[in-house]
């Protein structure tokens, strides 16, 4: 299946190369699997030779340069002859933050001809305009969203895979997209990590047999008349290497592995989805043993291009050149020189063209290398009909509303979400459940098709989308209603659970909000409730109503008390907009319906992270079937962590309680109190519950003596939030006030050194309203995010007298 070169005599010459090359630094052995490359089309080859002395030197070094829709006009790119564009998580066109067809297809259109006008060149080359169509294309309204990466590998389904790559494909067509971000190849090694649903499953062999697949789904057939065809866009396989192994799961952080478990591990999708024709690679924001990929000439040049055979264009990260040592974001030769051929330089693109064309002309980067590079992208420009394919708008599919959601591809998404799931418990066997009962469904992710979708979905972070904008699908809810009313069923919904009303069974849909790259990153597995009490379900227990939960989640985590809580428990991953395949098998509404999912990641047994752990809750391959007797006593609900370690979701105060290992704490002059119940007072300062949205889920606080007087919530530890800062995250919060005047609040977060004199004014007036700042505003005056020991503080004079309540990290 793989064009895996067995051939000794190739293996041993690319060996001698390698060490010719690399002197004593190099492998000794090879470790890696040798990939014949993909025969080059000499007609292909020919037209590159015929363009390439065409170009100005300034035409080169825009090639290799892709920059954001948020961050160029259609007038750059044809100024500075940019070789392509992109549209990041939050860049879609318009005032909302997600698109529909037109939009995006009027841009498309807009930077296409801007790419191709002849004025003042001799030859114009077309761009290609890429996206992160990760599950479904997800950007565009009205789009299927498949279920994320953990959830298929759990299906562990290579010929569906291949199909939802195919629809995916065919959405993107309708909005003129040419090139998709995806497949991420990751094996993501520590759940911690905030993009392992990014990722099929720890265990590597599911991901070589998807990679192919994949790449066949959204170009075709490499070597076909399929190849590129109608309805196909370009993948790109990512990120390039290691991304999953990084220490403690810190995204963009350091993968401190054996050269021996890269190979073997992590370079298992490269292995199946390079001979398959993936025409482009992107290049990993992480490290290797210290090594910035994006600068690692050993692994993108050596072992990518030389003994993997890619023959395509490398493609760099979010400006993940400018994290190399000696580089900025708009200066960094080192990284074309180490094999990246085309920059991802969002917002610094102009800069970097300046640069790199000093670079270029000072004989910094050398001549051959730029005209490799540019030699690449054109292969793919020329490979994928770029050329012939004319403006976005006159393609196939372009336009076309229509043929989006099509009936036939939801079907497919409804299969892949039937087939994710994963029965963790089933006492009694509880499930299926019969339609014809009265079924109360409780929980934050029943009606929610954007919490049960998750990060990248209609922008970057995923959050807070409502239904309407799912003009193609269904909630779970919605799932359920259909075949229980169908059935002479009754539903009742009660989001928050009320425990007074009585039915036969309850469904509770809750787990993680959406989250993408390191946003999601966490300290442990502790899966701390969030949109809704899942102390309620003890309630029902009690009252002998059984209770099914469908978690749902980007990782496997520690749910101890839940799992206990509950008679069936499901682990539904991000199922996205096809709710429909939730219900279709919790009630088995045909016979050839079964859990067919199986755990692709071993389930924690504690809420602690504990290295090459093999003693997991569940392992890997794990799930029941309806007819399994498994029973599962109840389980230890010492989640292993200490008070302090207890979960930085970035929640700090919510429905009326501070989140550990966060605590209240007012101060006035010399005196100091740490708060545990209320009403409290510390000086004038007094302290009280009140309502916000529901009854007590808010913070009062009176400044009635003494100016100055402050109120923080702080942690015994410092807390890291550097990169949360660089991420533009927000400190969010409500805010009322309880007098006629204005309040006017001295807002700070406090480092380590517990200066806490450096403050932002706020000024809160009249009811309820949400008040947002920038972290990076903090860092700006002088705090060290590195350290943060007060979430919050607040100042305020005499008088003051505020409702406060949400205080998070958005
Ligand atoms: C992510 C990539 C993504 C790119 C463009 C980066 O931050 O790491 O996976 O393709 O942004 O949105
Ligand atoms: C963009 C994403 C990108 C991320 C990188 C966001 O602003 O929208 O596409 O992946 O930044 O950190």
């Amino acid at each position: 299946m793989h064009s895996i070169k067995s051939n000794r005599n190739l293996k041993l010459t690319l060996i001698a190369m390698t060490i010719l090359f690399l002197g004593c630094n190099s492998p000794k052995e090879d470790l890696w699997e040798i990939l014949e490359p993909l025969t080059l089309d000499p007609n292909i080859e020919a037209q590159i030779d015929e363009i390439l002395p065409k170009l100005t030197l300034e035409q080169k070094v825009g090639q290799v340069i892709q920059g954001d829709t948020g961050s160029l006009t259609p007038e750059d790119v044809k100024k500075y002859r940019l070789g392509s564009v992109l549209s990041g998580g939050n860049s879609a066109p318009g005032p909302l933050p997600y698109a529909e067809t037109k939009a995006w297809l009027e841009m498309a259109d807009q930077y296409y001809n801007a790419s191709i006008d002849e004025e003042g060149v001799e030859i114009a080359i077309p761009i290609i305009w890429g996206i992160d169509a990760v599950h479904g294309h997800a950007n565009l309204k009205g789009s299927i969203i498949f279920p994320h990466n953990i959830g298929l590998g759990a299906m562990n389904n290579p010929d569906l895979i291949e199909e939802i790559a195919r629809i995916t494909a065919h959405e993107l067509t309708i909005s003129g997209h040419d090139w998709t971000f995806a497949p991420t190849l990751a094996v993501p090694k520590d759940l911690r990590w905030g993009r392992t649903y990014e990722g099929f499953s720890e265990n590597p062999d599911i991901i070589r047999s998807y990679g192919d697949r994949i790449v066949i789904g959204l170009q075709g057939k490499f070597g076909t008349e399929n190849f590129m065809g109608n309805g196909k866009v370009i993948s790109s396989a990512k990120h390039f290497l290691a991304d999953g192994a990084t220490e403690g799961g810190v995204d963009q952080g350091d993968a401190l592995i054996s050269e021996e478990e890269l190979a073997r591990v992590h370079a298992a999708g490269y292995y199946s989805s390079i001979p398959a024709g993936v025409q482009t690679v992107m290049a990993s924001f992480s490290s290797w043993q210290g090594r910035k990929l994006h600068g690692d000439k050993e692994l993108l040049t050596d072992v990518l291009k030389v003994k993997m055979g890619f023959n395509g264009f490398v493609v760099g990260d979010w400006n993940g050149h400018g994290q190399v040592p000696g580089c900025i974001n708009t200066d960094c030769p080192q990284s074309l020189n180490a094999g990246l051929d085309m920059y991802m330089a969002p917002d610094s693109w102009k800069g970097l063209y300046e640069s790199t064309l000093q670079h270029v002309k000072d004989g910094n980067i050398t001549i051959e290398r730029l005209d490799d590079a540019v030699r690449r992208i054109l292969r793919v420009k020329l490979l994928t009909g770029i050329f012939q394919k004319g403006i976005p708008s006159s393609r196939v599919n372009a336009g076309n509303e229509n043929l989006l959601g099509l009936p036939n591809h939801r079907v497919i998404a409804r299969q892949a979400v039937r087939e994710s799931m994963v029965l963790l418990k089933n006492n009694n066997q509880i499930l299926p459940i019969d339609p014809t009962k009265t079924v109360l469904v409780v929980g934050d992710g029943a009606a929610s098709i954007s919490k049960a979708s998750g990060g990248w979905t209609l922008s970057w972070q995923g959050t807070g989308h409502t239904n309407d904008k799912f003009p193609n699908g269904e909630s779970i809810l919605q799932g359920i209603e259909q075949v229980v009313n169908n059935s002479g069923g009754k539903v009742i919904f009660s989001e928050d659970g009320d425990t007074s009303i009585e039915a036969d069974v309850v469904i509770a849909v809750y787990g993680e909000d959406p989250y993408a790259e390191f946003q999601g990153d966490r300290e442990n597995l502790d899966f701390v409730p969030n949109g809704f009490d899942t102390n309620k379900l003890t309630t029902y227990k009690n009252k002998g109503i059984p209770v099914v939960s469908v978690f749902l989640s980007g990782r496997p985590m520690w749910a101890n008390p839940e799992i206990n809580n509950s008679d069936s428990f499901i682990a539904a991953w991000l199922p996205g907009s096809e709710g429909g395949g939730v219900s279709d098998i919790l009630f088995q509404t045909d016979p050839s319906y079964d859990f067919l999912g199986r755990l692709s990641f071993n389930w924690p047994q504690s809420a602690v992270v504990i290295k090459n752990n093999n003693d997991p809750l569940f392992k890997i391959g794990y799930g029941l079937s309806y007819d399994s007797i498994d029973y599962i006593d109840p389980l230890s609900e010492n989640s292993g962590l200490e008070n302090n370690e207890i979960a930085s979701t970035g929640l700090y105060f919510t429905k009326g309680e501070v989140v550990p290992p966060w605590v209240i704490w007012l101060i006035s002059g010399e005196l100091e109190k740490q708060i545990a119940s209320f009403p409290s007072s510390v000086g004038g300062l007094i302290i009280s519950k009140t309502d916000h949205v529901t009854q007590e889920d808010a913070l009062r606080i009176n400044w009635t003596k003494s100016d100055g007087d402050y109120f923080r919530i702080s942690s015994v530890k410092p807390n890291d939030l550097t990169r949360q800062s660089n991420g533009a995250m927000k400190l969010a919060f409500n805010a009322k006030s309880f007098t006629n005047s204005d309040a006017i609040l001295q807002i700070g977060q406090c480092d380590d050194s517990d200066n806490c004199n450096k403050t932002l004014e706020i000024k809160v007036s009249g009811d309820w309203k949400e008040y947002i700042i920038s972290l990076s505003s903090f860092e700006d005056l002088g705090v060290d995010m590195s350290k943060i020991i007060s979430s919050i503080l607040i100042k305020a004079q005499a008088g003051v007298d505020i409702g406060l309540s949400n205080v998070r990290l958005e």
